[in-house]
């Protein structure tokens, strides 16, 4: 018999997808493709899908020239992208314990590989770093900021705007990861003074996986990590150089480009804030739910609905195997790739729990998790 899925996972993937993203990719799949300037056909309804969607990425992040986003696979992509493609051999760099591997990893094999010199500001117990100890520990040769919008594990949430004018008022790039944040919390790349913004486009975005971008300012120009095809320019044996087709070869992921673009434009129009509370709105049930169950440990926030937990002398990895076989609960356990946030919060190396709704949990689901977590912790 199939079994209702109850999805508590969206910091993971995002689901479900609304329908309007579903019809607008299945609607593209079943039309001609576009050939992105690598056919001889024009006119097809889809040829400005690219430009539609940067368009309504850049007003989204406060950005005033729509050619300054550029596709990626992604924020993992986005965000080696800026890392490998800016000159930091060498250089002192600024990041935090609260970053995913993809920060991590990168910055790790620029220390190893470039002589890099990372250092990792620490977090408080709900996750969150001082943005003063992020400047304090900016030097000299400082050529870094990469900071954690909101963390994967706890959902709290960076004061990205205090560091970035530090960092613009020293001249160093400010790197912000908004896997976690976009399409939750408002981002404005001006105001915040962000020079870069990797985003994905599967989690609240609402779009499809394996697609996300990076905003770059102008003024800031990290190497391509690829160069190849543009369908324009072809007699050009080097990359051409304008924006975005610098950093955009080979054909671009349009039916996520599509997904991306309805999953952007459902969040418009104050819909991104009225989801985000009713989504608080069941985290503090949640937390309401368990905070008064003996042996239990919660770390998170309400907004994004992000929470982590863990349950005295389980082993998360076990409470989530029950969760998922036993009640059909979709939770992450573990250390959700991004492990020095466990060392900070004292919950490494087993990890947590982690719990993320989204608008379209309900009541119900959170009022059967908060019986399960009851059960196994009595
Ligand atoms: N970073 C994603 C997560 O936390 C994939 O699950």
């Amino acid at each position: 018999m199939e079994r209702k899925l109850i999805y508590m996972n969206n910091a993971a993937t995002g689901w479900p997808k609304p329908d309007s993203v579903i019809r607008a990719v299945n609607e593209y799949l079943s039309a001609p493709p576009v050939e992105g300037n690598r056919g001889s056909f024009t006119g097809n309804p889809y040829e400005s899908a690219a430009e539609d969607c940067r368009d309504r990425l850049a007003r989204f992040f406060g950005a005033s020239d729509k050619s300054r986003i550029v596709f990626t696979s992604g924020g993992t992509h986005s965000l080696n992208l800026a890392i490998r493609g800016l000159s930091l051999n060498r250089a002192h760099i600024v990041t935090t314990m609260t970053e995913h591997n993809s920060v991590i990893r990168p910055l790790k094999r620029l220390e190893h590989e470039g002589g890099a010199h990372v250092e990792f500001v620490r977090c408080d117990s709900n996750g969150a770093a001082d943005p003063d100890d992020i400047i304090r520990a900016i030097r000299p040769d400082t050529k870094l900021i990469a900071v954690n919008h909101c963390s994967n594990v706890t959902g709290a949430v960076q004061d990205t705007a205090a560091v970035g004018k530090a960092a613009r008022e020293r001249g160093i790039p400010f790197l912000v990861d908004a896997s976690q944040s976009a399409g939750h919390i408002p981002i404005d790349v001006e105001a915040m003074h962000i020079d870069l913004l990797a985003f994905t486009g599967h989690k609240g975005l609402r779009g499809l996986q394996g697609i996300g971008g990076l905003y770059i300012r102008e003024g800031v120009r990290p190497e391509p990590l690829l160069t190849g095809g543009t369908g324009v320019k072809s007699e050009d044996l080097y990359q051409p150089e304008a924006m975005p087709l610098y950093y955009e070869s080979g054909t671009l992921n349009i039916p996520g480009i599509i997904s991306l673009n309805e999953g952007v434009r459902t969040l418009e129009g104050g819909a991104m804030e009225a989801d985000e509370s009713r989504a608080a709105e069941l985290m503090e049930r949640l937390t309401n739910g368990i905070s008064g169950i003996k042996g239990i440990r919660l770390i998170g926030n309400s907004r994004p609905a992000i929470m982590s937990f863990v349950i005295e002398g389980k082993d998360p990895e076990e409470t989530g195997y029950i969760l998922a076989n036993m009640y059909g609960i979709a939770v992450r356990t573990g250390l959700h790739c991004a492990p020095m946030i466990h060392r900070a919060l004292g919950t490494y190396p087993l990890g947590t729990v982690r719990v993320s709704l989204s608008k379209w949990n309900t009541e119900g689901e959170v009022d059967k998790l908060v019986e399960a977590i009851g059960k196994m912790s009595g």
